[in-house]
Formats: structure tokens, sequence, C-alpha cells
């Protein structure tokens, strides 16, 4: 068993540090509000004061927070995890952070005689309480092997994309950009479907055969027809990467046109204040175009 520092209890991240702390590794916690690490200190793991003080206590630290400029605060910044760290700690970045962001901080940390593995995940908190997550890792092998054990208590599918950090995080992009294009595609259907009068449960009924077949409705359906906007993954998060996804199409000269409609679609939705809901409510944004409807009462 090992010594493992976990940084950011968030939906996702309170799910992945419960099933470490199960699996028998002593676990100390730091979360920016104190409030969401209760739980799991009062199931045995310890609390740190700051990330600094997380690394000197273990031998591996996970970092699961929000965005490429959380991940370099915890991480880099003032009594964050570089300052506390010694020779020889290895460093797993979860988040889904820009791909120059894992490099800049992969590089940072190695300056410390730090190793690290860009490692984000998919799946939702539902997926993430199952220990079923996916996780795609960029680093080198012999960090990789050293640290598959841990992977393995959290995910039911491990991908070591390569050797070079970033190639983790340039991994997710891709995923959720599929991801976020079938979300918009739902959405579309959902509305259109309420348009010409057909209840949008036998949407979800037919295209759970055939090649329409889509996660995106499997999970998102239901909670579009029940208006259950409640946050899975945020509206903020998606159109964070799909912003990563399309400056990453830049720097390849890649064009991203269904992306780069899905992201717009966001945006309206976060100016209308709903950045903090599942991006799901991206539906909501097409039903005003469309002055539709697709049914039920709102979540309270
Ligand atoms: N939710 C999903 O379905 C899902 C799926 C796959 C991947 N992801 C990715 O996983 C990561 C975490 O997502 P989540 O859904 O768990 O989000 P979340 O519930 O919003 O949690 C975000 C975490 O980051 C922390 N944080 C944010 N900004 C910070 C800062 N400047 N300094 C320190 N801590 C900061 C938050 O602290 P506070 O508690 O203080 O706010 C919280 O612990 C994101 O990169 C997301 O894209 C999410």
């Amino acid at each position: 068993m090992q010594r493992i520092g976990f940084i950011g209890i968030g939906l996702m991240g309170s799910h992945m540090a419960r099933h470490l702390l199960e699996a028998g590794h002593t676990l100390t916690v730091w979360n920016r509000t104190k409030d969401k690490a209760a739980a799991l200190v009062s199931a045995g793991a310890q609390w740190a004061e700051s990330p600094k003080l997380v690394a000197e206590s273990a031998d591996v630290v996970l970092t699961m927070v929000t965005d490429s400029k959380a991940s370099e605060e915890v991480i880099c910044g003032p009594a964050g995890v570089l300052e506390g760290a010694r020779d020889g700690l290895i460093l797993i970045d979860m988040g889904s952070i820009a791909p120059e962001m894992s490099r800049s901080i992969a590089g940072r940390a190695g300056e410390r005689g730090v190793h690290m593995l860009d490692a984000p995940v998919t799946g939702n908190p539902k997926v993430a309480e199952a220990g079923k997550l996916g996780i795609m890792i960029g680093g080198p092998q012999e960090v990789f092997d050293a640290c598959l054990p841990i992977f393995e208590v959290l995910a039911a599918k491990i991908v070591h994309v390569g050797e070079k950090n970033g190639m983790g995080t340039t991994l997710k992009l891709i995923n959720n950009l599929i991801l976020g294009v079938a979300i918009e595609a739902v959405s579309e259907a959902m509305v259109l479907s309420a348009k010409a009068g057909i209840d949008p449960q036998k949407v979800i009924d037919i295209t759970s055969v055939g090649g329409a077949r889509t996660g995106a409705m499997e999970t998102r359906g239901p909670r579009m027809i029940k208006r259950d906007f409640s946050p899975g993954f945020s509206t903020d998060n998606m159109y964070k990467d799909l912003s990563s996804a399309i400056d990453l199409a830049a720097e390849f000269g890649v064009s991203l046109p269904a992306t780069t409609i899905s992201w717009d679609i966001l945006r309206s939705a976060k100016a209308r204040g709903l950045g903090k809901m599942d991006s799901c409510c991206v539906m909501t944004v097409l039903e005003e175009l469309a002055q539709t409807r697709v049914s039920g009462a709102e979540k309270s």
C-alpha cells in the first residue's frame, strides 16, 4: 500500500479518492473548499492544510481540479505540490486540461525531480463511483508501470497513449469533442421530435438499437425528458474542453465544423447563466430557437 495524496474533492474526485482509501492506501486530501472533504476525513483520510503539505506526506499525488489554471495553481503555485515535493515523487494530474499546460507542468515538475503523468478520465460521477472510469495516460513507460495498480482501482479501461506528456490530455480532447457534438445532436433530435409531435421517449427507445445509438442519448436523453439539468458534467467544463479541442485543431490546421457549432451553443448556454448546469442543458437553447419545449416539469 502507498501513501497517496489527493487534491480536488469535486464531483469526480470525491469518488476516486474514496476508492483509493477503500483499497487500503494511506490517503491525505486537500480541497479548496474544505467542507467537501469532510466525508472522506470521517472515513479515515488525513486532511492537509495545503497541496504542499499533501505532497510532503505522500509518495504519489493525484490532482483532479477543473482546468489548466486550477492545475497550475495547485501544483506550481504558492504552497503548491512542487513546493512540498522531494526527488522521486510521482504526480498524476487527472483533470482535463490543455495539453500544452500538461507539458509545461511536467517540465516544471521534472526540474524538481518529480515524475509526472497526465491522466484525464472518461465517465461521469456515477461511473467514478462504480470505479469504472476510462483513463488515458501520457508519460514515461516506467512511471506508468509504477502507477498501474492505482489506475486499476479507479478504472475499467486504461490506455497508455504515449511516453510524451500531453498525450493523455490530447486524447481526452478528442474523446470529448465526440461527446460534445453527440449531446448537441441528441438535443437537436429531442427538439425536432417535440415540434413534430413525437414523444421524446420514443426517440430514446428507437435509438437504443441501430446505427444512431449513442451513449449521449443513453445517459442524457432521460435527463432531458425529466428536465434534470443538475450537474454531472457541467456546461462550463464541456465549453472548456471544446475550446481546447478547437485550439488544438488550429495548431494542426484541422477544421472542426461540428465541434465549433456545439461549442457556440454551449457559449450561448453559459450566457444564459447555465454554466454550472449539466451540459445537456444546451437543449434549452435549441428549444428557445425553435419556440418549443421537449416535455416534463422543471426539477426543483
Ligand atoms: N463530471 C464529469 O462527468 C467529468 C468526466 C470526466 C472528466 N471530468 C473532468 O474532471 C475534472 C474535475 O471535474 P468535476 O466534474 O469533478 O468538477 P467539480 O465538481 O467542479 O470539481 C472541481 C474541483 O476543482 C477544484 N478547483 C477548481 N478551481 C480551483 C482552483 N483555482 N484552485 C484549487 N482548486 C480548484 C474545486 O474546488 P472547490 O470544491 O473549492 O470548488 C473542485 O475540487 C475537470 O477537469 C473535468 O473536466 C469531469
